[in-house]
């Protein structure tokens, strides 16, 4: 079956064998587009609920599970896999009560190999890199892409190639990195000049470029809507809210949703709801203008995954907002921090950035924008593992500037048996 990559302003197309990100002839993002025309009989609910529980690649993947849709032409044996997907999505009702709705379903892309969703778009992009017989990959990070990346080129047998700003990437996230084998260069630059050095680089050194702004990315990514949706047995919920940063997730679950409405598997889309930090908000300023005039940031937020000022997929995330009649909230690092203390406390989990979902979600309830009988689906990107500074320093009530609304602080006991009943005492439930 047919795909070809086709550039999002000017329609020029290019080859899938081709190492290109941006059109040559426009400088526009690239997407993947596959012709569903010979499958699309094929394609079902019934074709991909018959390979639920497989135990054999590559449909034991949540990603390959919807291979028609991600990638049709692929040889099994290029795939570079970990089984990434089959993430849980959980109904949460105390969460949903919290940011003031009735039924909120959180889907766990945490789950994933090396604990965020990036793992989705990582299978994708490293079998690419493989199909090309490239030898070297490289990505900036702000910390869950280089432990993606890292994972999935040690697993193909590729180098890995890391870009990270010094002293702003999460520890678990450093390690895994490192852990992994590939090779960290941590560099006094923001992700925003990361990026475009990497960029640079990449070219000069003939490396496969794994950032969002390879197309062949978000076609992983797209799955976690196919996922979602086949969990929730096709029916389409009123609101999809995903933190932005890069912008290439909200991206892909544009294209995903628009895929699925084309071949037949959901009658009607979603609304998209982008969620970033106050600090790291040029998506929200854009929007709030009606995209007049676009300006990067300096970006600034405890949720350091979203640290971004000049999101490379901006005008991809324009479009699905577009689709969708989406919006895009902003939220404070207090309100971060607080959901994110009600998403642990409940037992789940997750890093910062991933309870922007919640924390916007509860904004866009206050403002009226979604409604409390609304069914609404967030995103939790990374696991609670990732950052564990940032939790501590919370429930700690050290972090500079904010308080926590729901802290579990530690209690220091002496070495006494009655010292202990005491304070337990105190705290029966
Ligand atoms: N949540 C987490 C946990 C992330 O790691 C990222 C991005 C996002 C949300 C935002 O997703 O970029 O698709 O809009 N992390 C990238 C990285 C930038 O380098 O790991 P996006």
């Amino acid at each position: 079956m047919a795909s070809s990559l086709q550039c999002i302003d000017c329609a020029q197309q290019y080859p899938i064998q081709r190492v290109i990100y941006t059109c040559d002839a426009c400088g526009g993002l690239l997407d993947v587009r596959h012709d569903f025309g010979d499958s699309s009989s094929e394609i079902s609910p019934a074709l991909f609920d018959g390979r639920l529980g497989a135990f054999i690649a590559p449909y034991s993947s949540g990603v390959w599970r919807f291979k028609e849709l991600v990638y049709p032409g692929v040889d099994d044996s290029d795939i570079v896999s970990r089984m990434e997907g089959n993430t849980n999505l959980y109904e949460l009702p105390r969460v949903a009560s919290y940011a003031g709705m009735d039924t909120l379903f959180l889907k766990h892309e945490g789950e994933n190999p090396t604990g965020s969703f990036k793992d989705r778009g990582m299978t994708t992009g490293v079998t690419q890199a493989r199909i090309l017989g490239m030898e070297r990959v490289a990505c900036a990070s702000t910390g869950n892409t280089s432990a993606s990346m890292a994972s999935y080129a040690a697993r193909a047998g590729m180098q890995g190639i890391i870009f990270l700003q010094n002293q702003q990437i999460a520890l678990g996230k450093l390690a895994q990195g490192i852990a992994f084998g590939a090779t960290c260069l941590q560099i006094n630059a923001d992700f925003d000049r990361n990026m475009e050095l990497v960029r640079l680089v990449s070219e000069k050194l003939g490396i496969y470029l794994l950032n969002s702004i390879n197309p062949f990315r978000l076609e992983g990514q797209k799955s976690i809507m196919f996922e979602a949706l086949q969990q929730l047995r096709w029916s389409v919920p009123d609101w999809i809210v995903v933190p932005g940063g890069n912008l290439g997730n909200s991206s892909a679950f544009g294209k995903g949703l628009l895929e699925m409405l084309q071949v037949g598997l959901i009658d009607r889309l979603p609304r998209l709801a982008i969620i970033q930090a106050e600090g790291a908000n040029p998506l929200y300023r854009h929007f709030r203008d009606g995209f007049r005039q676009f300006e990067a940031v300096n970006a600034e937020t405890i949720a350091t995954a979203i640290k971004i000022g000049n999101p490379v997929n901006l005008q991809k995330a324009i479009r699905a907002l577009e689709w969708t009649s989406g919006v895009v909230e902003q939220v404070s690092d207090q309100q971060i921090m607080d959901a994110k203390a009600i998403i642990d406390g409940v037992g789940i989990g997750c890093e910062p950035a991933s309870a922007c979902s919640v924390a916007g979600a509860k904004r866009l309830v206050e403002r009226g924008i979604i409604k409390r009988g609304d069914t609404v689906l967030g995103v939790l990107t990374g696991h609670v593992l990732k950052d564990p500074e940032a939790t501590i320093g919370y429930h700690a009530d050290q972090l500079p500037g904010l308080s926590p609304k729901h802290r579990n602080a530690m209690l220091q006991v002496e070495d006494d048996l009655d010292a202990i009943v005491r304070v337990l005492g105190d705290r029966a439930p």
